[in-house]
């Protein structure tokens, strides 16, 4: 697995160990995360320090691997937008090289995303037959890397919807833990464009998403998926609704005027993978109510006393 300290792989890796996997996780560790020392003391567990463009590694890395699972990335918009060449050189160029490394008989999950759909068509579902319309770099690269993916027999494409949770590398980037983070610490929020609507999934629906993949890789291979909660086709505005009746004192306002950075606009259909018997089993208020725990424990507060 690469990327496998990230956000999703350091609650993805304890999961894969419990169900008796041998694990070999490459990672940069590039935020200096410490988020897989709980699983160092495994047996199962190997973990390379290096970087996915060092092309001799991953050829030698891959040779050994039954399962791929590609997560490492510089992800969202927002770093990629900061960074466009370390985002094209990771996200684009050494990751297909690393897919034309692999061989018919090895398998690969890999994520995308559903960011790809834009600002997709607001009233109608988003299936992974609709037009994709990439408004970022990030999503550009991503769907570019899913076309030679695709060409592959033994892959499958999820297209994750915006992740929320806690996670031992935590990312207060994404949305849902953006909102409750500031509902939390800030307790009030300024909403530009706030009927804009996402669609979220809970980290460890998106880890059961992968395991549920490789227990029925032969059924579901060579196909893209949405992966997503149903019930949370969300607008901005009904997002922090919903925080609300978790935080009363938390007070949400609508801008006027003003653009939101953030262009996409889109609802989504899972129904693909819930036909193949996935279903996740967190609710978007658990993520809230385990958000609100998370963040009575953490601050981003470096240059402040408290
Ligand atoms: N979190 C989401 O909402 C979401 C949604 C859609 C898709 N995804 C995809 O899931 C994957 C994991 O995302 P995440 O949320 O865990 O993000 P993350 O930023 O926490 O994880 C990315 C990991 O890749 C590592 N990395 C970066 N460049 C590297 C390089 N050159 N070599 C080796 N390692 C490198 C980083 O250190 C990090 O641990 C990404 O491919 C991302 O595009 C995430």
């Amino acid at each position: 697995m690469t990327g496998a300290a990230g956000y999703i792989g350091s609650v993805l890796i304890p999961m894969l160990l419990e169900k008796g996997f041998l694990i070999t996780a490459l990672d940069n560790f590039m935020y200096k995360q410490n988020s897989l020392n709980h699983v160092a003391y495994h047996p199962h567990f190997q973990v390379i320090n290096g970087d996915i463009r060092d092309i001799e590694k991953m050829k030698s890395l891959i040779k050994r691997a039954d399962i791929i699972l590609p997560f490492a990335a510089l992800v969202g918009a927002p770093l990629c937008k900061k960074d466009p060449f370390n985002a094209t050189s990771i996200n684009l160029d050494a990751t297909i090289n690393f897919i034309h490394m692999i061989s018919p008989d090895q398998w690969i999950i890999m994520p995308t995303t559903n960011s790809a759909y834009g600002s997709g068509d607001k009233n109608h579902f988003c299936t992974e037959e609709s037009s994709l319309h990439p408004i970022s770099q990030y999503a550009e690269e991503k769907v570019k890397v899913e076309n030679v993916l695709m060409q592959l027999p033994n892959a499958i494409s999820f297209r994750l919807a915006t992740v929320f949770g806690m996670s031992p590398r935590m990312r207060i980037d994404l949305l849902v833990n953006d909102f409750v983070y500031r509902a939390v610490h800030d307790r009030a929020i300024l909403l530009f464009e706030s009927h804009f609507k996402r669609n979220y999934i809970h980290i460890r629906d998106v880890c059961r998403a992968f395991l549920h993949a490789i227990n029925h890789f032969d059924r579901m291979k060579h196909q893209v998926y949405n992966v997503g909660l149903s019930n949370a086709n969300l607008s901005k505005k009904e997002l922090c609704m919903e925080i609300k009746k978790q935080l009363p004192s938390f007070t949400f306002m609508e801008a006027p005027i003003g653009k939101d950075p953030d262009q996409r606009n889109y609802i989504v259909s899972n129904e693909k993978i819930e036909n193949t018997g996935f279903k996740p089993i967190y609710q978007l208020k658990d993520g809230i109510q385990e958000l609100i725990k998370g963040f009575s424990m953490i601050k981003n507060s470096i240059y402040a006393n408290v």
